[in-house]
């Protein structure tokens, strides 16, 4: 793992905790520099600069709400900038706002489009003009793409299932170069969007073959191999690592 991504240049957008922190410190192990982008939590995000830093790779933490496609363009330019290119583009940073349908605002009905779907497009469009043969680019969506059993979560489903279009088309537009985009598709994994020791959880475990929740390493880890030389061959894929939640 040591020497996986030596020379490699990374952004995480969403880097600062939770799935995101997790693959930042992936990279970081594998020799790669890394970016990450964070919304408010400026005090962790410096807190994972100094644990890349402690592995021996260049490091930055770059404030930036997703929600603002500027600020997304500014996050690609100053990894290039930093760390001299970018060759993988993790988008991970998102929100999961759910309420009864006749409770659910415009508001967060936009926010969340801008920040699951939106961002995601701005980001890969300013990060692909850097990418050479090789690129990845790899987004967190949701098994609720495929399955969303409780009520409420319709708004988050839908952002999550156009990610899925979205990576099916921008392979026809990145395969020419050699760049590939996938999607990672987690189960229930204990953050602090999706605590284990909540009572939602039991809910949760219910519709889940392996019955427990996802570790953030275990996201992480298959995050590495859609950006490693032996993923080559996959593009436009929503691979699921979700316990079976949607089998
Ligand atoms: N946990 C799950 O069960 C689960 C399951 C399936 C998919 N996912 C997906 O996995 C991804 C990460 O989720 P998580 O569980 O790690 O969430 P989390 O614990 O809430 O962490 C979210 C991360 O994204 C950042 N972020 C949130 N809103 C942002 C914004 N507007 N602009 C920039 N950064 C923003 C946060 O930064 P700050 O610290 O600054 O707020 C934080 O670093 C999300 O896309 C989520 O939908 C999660």
């Amino acid at each position: 793992m040591k020497h996986q991504f030596k020379g490699k240049r990374v952004l995480v957008t969403g880097g600062s905790r939770g799935i995101g922190a997790a693959i930042v410190t992936r990279f970081a192990q594998g020799g790669a520099d890394v970016a990450l982008t964070y919304s408010n939590s400026a005090k962790r995000a410096e807190d994972m600069v100094e644990l890349a830093k402690n592995l021996g790779v260049k490091a930055i933490a770059i404030q930036a709400d997703s929600a603002d496609a500027n600020a997304v363009i500014a996050a690609v330019e100053h990894t290039v900038s930093e760390l001299g290119g970018i060759d993988i583009l993790v988008n991970n940073a998102g929100v999961a706002l759910m309420a009864p349908l006749e409770e659910f605002t415009l508001e967060d009905f936009d926010k969340t489009l801008a920040v699951n779907v939106r961002a995601v497009f701005v980001a890969t469009q300013a990060a692909s003009k850097y990418m050479q043969q090789g690129g990845r680019i790899i987004n967190i969506g949701s098994t609720n793409a495929e399955r969303m059993p409780v009520a409420g979560g319709g708004v988050y489903a839908m952002s999550k299932s156009a990610l899925q279009g979205l990576v099916k088309g921008l392979a026809r537009d990145l395969g020419p170069r050699g760049i590939t985009i996938n999607n990672v598709q987690p189960g229930p994994v204990n953050t602090e969007m999706n605590p284990e020791s909540s009572e939602f959880a039991e809910t949760l475990k219910g519709f889940m073959a392996l019955s427990r929740y996802g570790t953030v390493e275990e996201i992480a880890s298959m995050v590495a191999y859609l950006a490693s030389t032996e993923a080559g061959y996959v593009t436009g894929a929503s691979l699921m690592a979700d316990g079976g939640f949607s089998a």
